[in-house]
């Protein structure tokens, strides 16, 4: 099979952790030039390191605007354009909605939201016919999770931004699509807000029970997703959220 990102650029936001860093290998793996964002300078570099020749990191809190205005500014002065967009940085909450606080909702908004529309926004300049953009929601848009509710409004956000994009975009040949996981075996679980250590393997307990596969899926299962989307395999489809979650929000 030919190489589906033979010369093209693939941009991956919060591609330092979990499914962004195992979609940047894969887009590398099919021949991308590859842009990988995050905060963390450390796991930045490592993440250079594996994916190899050519591709590049940049820091980027993408809840800053002139963050997202410098990380535009170097990608089009170091690669010129951007064939694939893939929005996936984003912050996990399980927060009892009496508990939540505005600087909770606020900090999930910026990030999730704000962050996913703004990035889009800023690398539009550098997108043209043919380009595509995946944005990463989440099940928790479809699906009722306890102490979930504010996250689930962010993602809702996402899963409804990915249909509005494709309509204004489809015009100017540009798709844009929505990948939705459901549990995921990434770094996310021990960073999500709310969530003490102590809670963690019992919220594995209950994940692992409404979920029909019955197992957590792997970060490259949900790569393959968004790689699908992000290539001319899906030159038809635009405006879809694919669901990539064992079953956990159908039945
Ligand atoms: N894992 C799951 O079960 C699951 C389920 C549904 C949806 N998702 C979604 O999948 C996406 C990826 O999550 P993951 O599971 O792979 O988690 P992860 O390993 O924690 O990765 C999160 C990524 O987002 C980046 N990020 C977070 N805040 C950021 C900010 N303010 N600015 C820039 N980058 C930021 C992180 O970079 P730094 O490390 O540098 O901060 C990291 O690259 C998220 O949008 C998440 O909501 C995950």
């Amino acid at each position: 099979m030919q190489p589906r990102f033979n010369q093209k650029v693939a941009v991956v936001i919060g591609g330092n952790s979990g499914i962004g860093l195992a979609s940047a290998h894969a887009f590398a793996l099919e021949g991308a030039r590859v842009v990988v964002t995050g905060r963390d300078t450390a796991t930045l570099a490592r993440a250079v390191a594996s994916i190899g020749a050519g591709s590049l990191a940049v820091r980027c809190d993408v809840s800053n605007l002139r963050e997202i205005d410098a990380l535009m500014d170097e990608i089009r002065t170091k690669l010129g354009r951007i064939d694939v967009l893939f929005v996936n940085a984003g912050v996990g909450a399980f927060i009892p909605i009496e508990a939540v606080t505005e600087e909770d909702w606020d900090r999930l908004m910026a990030v999730n939201l704000k962050g996913v529309f703004f990035t889009v926004q800023k690398a539009l300049p550098l997108m043209s016919r043919g380009a595509a953009i995946v944005l990463n929601s989440s099940i928790g848009w479809k699906k009722g999770i306890p102490t979930g509710s504010a996250y689930a409004a962010s993602k809702a956000g996402v899963r409804a931004l990915g249909r509005n994009f494709a309509a204004e975009l489809v015009g100017r040949g540009i798709r844009v699509n929505v990948v939705s996981p459901g549990p995921v075996e990434t770094p996310i679980i021990g960073r999500t807000v709310g969530l003490s250590p102590e809670r963690i393997p019992q919220l594995r307990k209950e994940m692992l029970a409404n979920t029909p596969m019955k197992r957590m899926g792997e970060p490259s299962e949900v790569a393959r997703a968004a790689l699908f989307l992000a290539s001319d395999e899906a030159s038809f489809i635009t405006g879809v959220d694919l669901l990539v979650d064992g079953g956990a929000a159908s039945f």
